[in-house]
């Protein structure tokens, strides 16, 4: 039985969450990153609130879970259906929703942010809890790009703030980047470190750098790609295959690009790119706008880089 598989069993009797300072956990955000980290932790017998700021974003919310649920219920639980069906009602009874955002950070141990990539909108969000949530608790960002540092800043618990970066589809990427500021204590930062294992995922340490590790080496190098399709050297289906075929990755750069969101790409290398201007990694990518600008984003649009069907 894979280690994975082997935590999501586990689950059921919540034996993962007791063994973490961190038990009641509130995730901001229901969109992909935020459900799937509000999932994970619910299947490792964490309790869980996610505020939205709607009951349409909540049902969306509740919907991708439940979907997300039955593909990880099927795998566990193949040959056992009653198992299956008390793993799923068992991990949704653990999700609470919200979308009085102060009133659900009242009692709770660690609070994940994973609105949009905005640095004013994270600025709100964060100040609004501040002294509202108790001293103890743990504020967190999953963002993908922007300096945890500078999203803390608001805040009077500088200590008590760091990065927990997942990777989509939260359920199924068994890493965490664990991100830590100058500031960031060191009880903190192994709350943080011990919480991640308790999930099931491999954590690894990151300083607060552009893009962490992961997405420091991935983003530059879906840039690379399309930058390769640009100047006509190759098409994105060859381009895919021998990334997939030459390298072993799960995914070419193009399915890649399109599963992340042409959005999200453009969105992290334009932030790169206005701090860094010196480096060419960083620079505009005229395609990359162009589909942007015509609202191909990817999966979730529809059509990318490729066409999918909604
Ligand atoms: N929930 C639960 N289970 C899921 C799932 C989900 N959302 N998505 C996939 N799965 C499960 C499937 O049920 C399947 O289970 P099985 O092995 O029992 O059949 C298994 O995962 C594999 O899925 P599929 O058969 O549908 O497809 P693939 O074998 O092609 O795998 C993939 C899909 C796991 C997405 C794989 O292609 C992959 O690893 N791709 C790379 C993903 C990646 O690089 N992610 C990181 C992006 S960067 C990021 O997120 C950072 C951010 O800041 C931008």
């Amino acid at each position: 039985m894979t280690t994975s598989l082997m935590v999501l069993k586990r689950s059921l009797s919540a034996s993962a969450a007791m063994s973490s300072a961190i038990k009641h956990v509130t995730v901001v955000g229901g969109g992909l990153m935020g459900s799937g980290i509000a999932q994970v932790a619910a299947q490792t017998g964490h309790e869980v609130t996610i505020v939205e700021v709607n009951d349409d974003a909540i049902k969306k919310a509740q919907k991708g879970i439940q979907t997300s649920l039955q593909r990880v219920a099927k795998k566990a639980y193949k040959d056992n259906s009653s198992e299956a069906e008390k793993f799923i009602s068992t991990t949704l009874g653990r999700i609470k929703t919200s979308v009085d955002l102060q009133g659900a950070v009242k009692n709770t141990d660690l609070v994940i942010e994973a609105i949009v990539e905005n640095l004013g909108a994270k600025h709100k969000l964060f100040s609004s809890i501040d002294s509202v949530a108790p001293q103890h608790t743990i504020f967190a960002s999953n963002t993908s790009s922007l300096p945890i540092g500078d999203i803390a800043s608001v805040t009077k618990r500088k200590d008590r703030f760091g990065g927990l970066h997942f990777f989509n589809p939260v359920p199924v990427m068994k890493l965490l980047e664990v991100v830590r500021t100058p500031e960031t204590s060191d009880d903190t930062y192994n709350k943080m470190m011990d919480w991640g294992k308790a999930l099931g995922k491999t954590t690894v340490t990151c300083k607060d750098t552009p893009g962490f590790i992961v997405n420091r080496l991935l983003v530059p190098y879906i840039a690379e790609s399309i930058r390769m399709l640009e100047r006509g050297d190759a098409s994105p289906r060859d381009i895919d295959t021998a990334m997939k075929l030459g390298a072993g990755y799960p995914m070419g750069p193009f399915e890649l690009a399109d599963y992340v969101g042409l959005d999200t790409n453009k969105f992290i290398l334009d932030g790169w790119y206005e701090k860094y201007p010196n480096e060419p990694l960083f620079k505009p990518i005229p395609l990359l706008n162009k589909l942007v600008s015509e609202g191909k984003l990817g999966v979730k649009s529809g059509e990318g880089f490729y066409k999918y069907n909604k």
